[in-house]
């Protein structure tokens, strides 16, 4: 099984709980490690579609990867989605992708697809991991004091599913946030990479999930304590649903 993470506080956060070897492969560095009796990669894909579409195909081709899975943070383009919520993928699109008149706006050229699903049983799996970990979180005070740092109610963090958007941008203003809204009404959260991961597992008949913690409102202010939120709450917060989802497979 594949991890794969875009900024090197997540990563961090989930190579502290591994004893894992490092192999270099062109410029990422991927971590293999027995976890809890699984085997797994883990490796820092860095930030956007390019970085994580070719980490992918090195995961799948070099590594022999079956499985990926993707943990990190996105920005909310749902009202019902506030920061610090948990977004499992249930199917991902690329908003800066735009060949027409050649092929229809968002068509991945040649592929007659614009959104690629993630994989439903291991989304599943994922989905009760980040469950188990809002529950322990709202039940938890020391990682409450982290949330409420931040002004955030540990007590209102939800979970949500459905489509992520993914481009080449980092969104941090509310009039580009409302354009992707209007063009995916049904859209909950934007990032950088997923869409990418997804098309390139697509590619290879490799089952993929993804889990995102919401980091901001991808407007004007996406920028504030962005940063904060990673190091404090998002990245030790990703990771542990990570280290739940893989304790799980290794009891069942
Ligand atoms: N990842 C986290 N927040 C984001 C945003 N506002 N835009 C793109 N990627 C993000």
């Amino acid at each position: 099984m594949a991890l794969m993470s875009a900024m090197p506080q997540e990563l961090s956060c989930i190579l502290e709980r591994l004893d894992a070897k490092p192999l270099q492969l062109g410029s990422r560095t991927y971590w293999q490690a027995q976890w809890m009796g699984q085997s797994v990669v883990a490796v820092l894909s860095r930030i956007g579609k390019v970085a994580a579409a070719t980490t992918t195909a090195s995961l799948i081709e070099h590594f022999g990867a079956t499985q990926v899975v993707f943990s990190g943070v996105a920005g909310s383009l749902d009202q019902r989605v506030q920061v610090g919520d948990v977004v499992i993928a249930t199917e991902l699109l690329q908003h800066d992708m735009d060949a027409s008149p050649l092929f229809p706006r968002y068509e991945i050229p040649l592929t007659n697809k614009s959104c690629f699903l993630t994989d439903q049983s291991l989304s599943l799996e994922l989905k009760r991991a980040a469950s188990q970990c809002l529950q322990e979180v709202r039940a938890n005070m020391q990682l409450h004091g982290l949330w409420d740092q931040l002004g955030v109610q540990a007590k209102d963090i939800c979970l949500h599913e459905g489509l992520i958007l993914s481009g080449d941008q980092f969104i941090s203003s509310a009039k580009i946030s409302s354009e992707l809204k209007l063009n995916q009404p049904s859209a909950l959260a934007v990032e950088m990479e997923c869409a990418a991961v997804a098309q390139v597992c697509d590619d290879f008949g490799v089952p993929f999930a993804a889990v995102r913690i919401i980091s901001d409102n991808a407007n004007d202010s996406a920028h504030m304590d962005f940063e904060k939120f990673i190091q404090t709450v998002a990245a030790p917060y990703g990771a542990h649903v990570i280290e739940t989802f893989v304790k799980n497979r290794s009891i069942t």
